[in-house]
């Protein structure tokens, strides 16, 4: 495995790589790896040449008040698990060369980025979609792989390159859960013992949803009720938003029908965690 730092680096490699006319997959991370990112890796090794994993704690997706400071950081173990999976370029560039004091352009993806956790969070979305913009101009990815549990993310991105004609195919794969269902994240290393214990009702509470579907339940607002009622059994749990929307484009629906997307996202004690499931009106 190659590790690669500089911006030139890894344009000069993607480019030996072009020539050849091989293909680059791409994951885009933040490190503190875990299952998740592993299956994107190893998604993205079946599905290329080449594979390229990011490893970026972004500064401008996290507002000044959140964790940025505190994002779990581990290259050295990162890299150890980037090689034992047989990944062929680790990019990890430095904040100074990827802002320079003077930067000054950034992506904006209107809309779809002030619900939901745009609206909890603002300007996370204008960072993501800058640095991911970015990364696609440094690699040159054929394919990037995401993750379903940044639903928003996805669709945001998928928009983008659309929007901009950027010449990369986007895939996203499904949410990998631990054995009680809690969707894996970085952010799960922040929790406490009894907040790590209460955070399974996040899965719980899109169970429930299906099942209030599956039973013939059509009506978004009963649906974010009885959720956001089972959620608040949890002592440790404060709810952000639970919201049912169209998968589409994130809008708002009036009933449940094909392709809904459900939502949510809780702190638990000082830790935000996010969660979501597609549902048919249909049987799920
Ligand atoms: P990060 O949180 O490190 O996630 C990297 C990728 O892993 C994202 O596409 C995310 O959706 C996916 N992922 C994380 N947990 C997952 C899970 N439990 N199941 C499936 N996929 C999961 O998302 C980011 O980094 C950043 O915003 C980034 C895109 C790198 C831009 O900075």
């Amino acid at each position: 495995m190659k590790a690669v730092r500089g911006i030139k680096q890894m344009v000069a490699a993607a480019k030996i790589i072009k020539a050849k006319g091989k293909t680059v997959g791409f994951v885009p991370t933040m490190g503190a790896l875990h299952e998740a990112h592993l299956g994107l890796i190893r998604r993205a090794q079946r599905d290329n040449d080449f594979t390229v994993v990011s490893i970026f704690v972004n500064p401008a997706q996290f507002a000044p008040a959140e964790d940025f400071k505190k994002y779990p950081r581990d290259i050295k173990g990162d890299a150890r698990l980037c090689k034992k999976e047989g990944v062929d370029i680790l990019f990890c560039p430095t904040v100074k060369e990827m802002y320079p004091e003077d930067f000054s352009s950034f992506v904006e993806v209107k809309g779809l980025s002030g619900v939901l956790c745009g609206k909890s969070r603002p300007g996370h979305f204008r960072g993501v979609a800058t640095i991911v913009t970015k990364l696609f101009n440094i690699v040159s990815p054929d394919v990037a792989y995401f993750g379903q549990k940044d639903a928003q993310q996805a669709l945001i991105i998928k928009r983008l390159v659309r929007d901009l004609n950027l010449p990369v195919k986007i895939k996203v794969l499904p949410i990998i859960r631990d054995k009680d269902g809690l969707a894996l994240s970085s952010r799960n290393r922040y929790l406490s013992g009894a907040e790590r214990k209460d955070a399974s009702v996040l899965f719980s509470a899109l169970k429930l949803a299906r099942g209030l579907v599956n039973k013939g339940i059509r009506d978004p607002r009963e649906i974010v009720r009885r959720v956001s009622g089972l959620i608040k059994t949890k002592k440790k749990a404060r709810i952000d938003y639970v919201s049912v929307v169209d998968l589409g484009n994130f809008g708002p629906v009036k009933k449940i029908k094909d392709n809904c997307l459900i939502a949510l996202a809780v702190w638990l004690g000082e830790t935000r965690l996010i969660d979501n499931i597609i549902i048919s009106g249909k049987r799920n």
